[in-house]
């Protein structure tokens, strides 16, 4: 058959990544396209056994609505392995979703993209490809790693007796972790970036299956790639925008809660992203603004890498202050204090706490000596342990005053505590019952509400002292 008209008859994909991105996007993409096979293959064999754990509520991932997409595909037209070889060799198209954090050392270290596992992604499909294949950007990835991939496809020496052709195309994820598959399923707009038209259509066909045609946008490659960093700059800039703010609602009496609403009101800033807490977490808005920073380095435009560096820095600033107002308010002195962390996950609805606030402010509390009580509905304690020991390691020949214990009951982590630091927006924590709270706490007993989800009079009405980001009340005499 014609290699390009073959090209238009997509029979099978493939998914180098099972993360938090290639799981969820190609759940919904086996679920929509029936009549294709869709490999999702990693190099890490325990994630792969989790997805395809026979208990649904034991997936690596959670996410609302995805276990029910996995029960309905799974091992139908869905599949989950370690067999890279195989599934790449058949693949008509290649998503590359692999973890792309920032480089801990060498040249760039500290802002630059980790690209390791992007090159060897792309060296395993320049061996094992045959024939003609699609091979997508699906990670987040620096402006022209399209060109870095292209000039890996074609320099493989392996086989050469095989034919083998590329078109590399980009197509950026916009999903928000804990509304991953409504994000997937209706999304605001699906970006592909290429200049082979005909790949481009391909691609475009996959999505068009649930997706309105006016939502597909196709862009040329480099402003593919330089909008997904752009998107999640702006989406951080809101973040820490309204974070700043919440600092001078604290200093003048003002409500951040009200200023929020009266400026999103606003049609031409909207309402979404306005929500102040205790500063952006998850493994990307970070890495990504960083990079992007080492971008407008790299080019020497210096004044626009300082105006998104300084996003970064109100971040780590809001986290910084809100452990410091818990230490001030609970006399100075933490050592000997027990404090209850309601929420370890970066926002609700996940289970993921890659850079989430209340690390931070967790390992700071330990620092001056609390001990913490922890809760959350989705993290288990093996991640909360790979988040907090190393702090332990850390001060090993210290005399040890501080500790972390794990808690599956609420109330339970409640128990004779000091203070109550609510650090992710789960929804149950907006109902608990403060009456029987303050009963369970020693006195005086605070509760700190850095996501400004709590009724504050209904805390106070039990006896509570309470304190919340960008509240202002200690001010509002006039
Ligand atoms: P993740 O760490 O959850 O998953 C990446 C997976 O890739 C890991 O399981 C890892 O073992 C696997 N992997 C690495 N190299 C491999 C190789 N050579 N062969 C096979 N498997 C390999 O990461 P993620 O959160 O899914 O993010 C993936 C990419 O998508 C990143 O670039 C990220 O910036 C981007 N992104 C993430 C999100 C999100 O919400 N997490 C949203 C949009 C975009
Ligand atoms: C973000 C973007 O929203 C996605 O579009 C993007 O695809 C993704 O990054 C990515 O590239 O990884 P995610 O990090 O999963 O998604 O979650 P968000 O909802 O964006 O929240 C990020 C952080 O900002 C969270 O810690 C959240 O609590 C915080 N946030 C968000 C606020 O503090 N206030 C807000 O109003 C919104």
């Amino acid at each position: 058959m014609d290699k390009k008209k073959k090209q238009l008859n997509v029979s099978n994909i493939c998914c180098i990544g099972a993360g938090y991105v290639g799981g969820p996007t190609m759940a919904v993409i086996a679920d929509k396209c029936k009549n294709i096979k869709v490999t999702v293959v990693d190099i890490d064999q325990e994630r792969i056994n989790s997805w395809n754990n026979s208990d649904l509520d034991k997936l690596p991932v959670f996410e609302p609505g995805l276990k029910e997409i996995i029960g309905r595909v799974r091992k139908k037209n869905l599949f989950f392995s370690t067999d890279l070889e195989n599934s790449i060799k058949y693949a008509d198209i290649i998503f590359i979703s692999v973890n792309t954090p920032i480089k801990t050392s060498g040249l760039g270290a500290g802002y630059a993209s980790d690209l390791k596992w992007v090159e060897k992604s792309s060296r395993q499909i320049a061996d094992f490809s045959e024939g003609h294949t699609i091979v997508v950007e699906k990670s987040t990835l620096p402006v022209r790693t399209a060109k870095v991939i292209k000039d890996i496809l074609n320099s493989s020496t392996k086989n050469p007796e095989i034919s083998k052709t590329f078109s590399i195309l980009s197509n950026p994820e916009f999903l928000a972790e804990g509304t991953a598959i409504n994000d997937l399923l209706n999304p605001d707009r699906v970006l592909i970036g290429g200049e082979d038209n005909l790949a481009v259509q391909v691609l475009s066909e996959i999505y068009k299956k649930w997706i309105p045609q006016e939502k597909i946008l196709t862009t040329n490659l480099w402003s593919s790639e330089l909008s997904k960093l752009v998107s999640n700059a702006f989406l951080a800039q809101r973040v820490s925008s309204i974070n700043s703010i919440s600092a001078l609602c604290e200093a003048t009496g003002a409500d951040i809660k009200e200023v929020s609403n009266a400026v999103g009101l606003d049609s031409r800033i909207g309402n979404k992203f306005l929500n102040s807490g205790p500063g952006f977490g998850g493994s990307c808005f970070k890495k990504d603004i960083l990079n992007l920073v080492y971008l407008c380095k790299f080019f020497n435009l210096n004044e626009v890498a300082d105006f998104w560096y300084q996003t970064v820095l109100i971040n780590e600033w809001q986290q910084k202050r809100i452990y410091e107002e818990i230490v001030r308010k609970l006399f100075g002195n933490l050592s000997g204090k027990t404090i209850s962390i309601l929420g370890f996950s970066f926002k609700a609805n996940t289970n993921d706490t890659r850079e989430s606030p209340a690390i931070k402010i967790s390992r700071n509390l330990l620092i001056e000596g609390a001990h913490l009580q922890i809760y959350d509905p989705k993290v288990s304690s093996h991640q909360i342990r790979n988040a907090l020991n190393d702090f332990f390691e850390y001060k090993q020949n210290e005399e040890k005053t501080s500790s972390w214990r794990y808690f599956i009951d609420i109330y339970e982590s409640i128990k004779g505590s000091d203070a109550i630091v609510i650090t992710t927006e789960w929804n149950e924590f907006i109902y608990l019952d403060w009456k029987k709270i303050y009963s369970l706490m020693r006195k005086p007993a605070w509760v700190f509400d850095t996501r400004v989800i709590l009724d504050k009079a209904k805390v106070k009405e039990s006896g509570l002292n309470f304190w919340g980001v960008g509240d202002g009340f200690e001010k509002r005499d006039i």
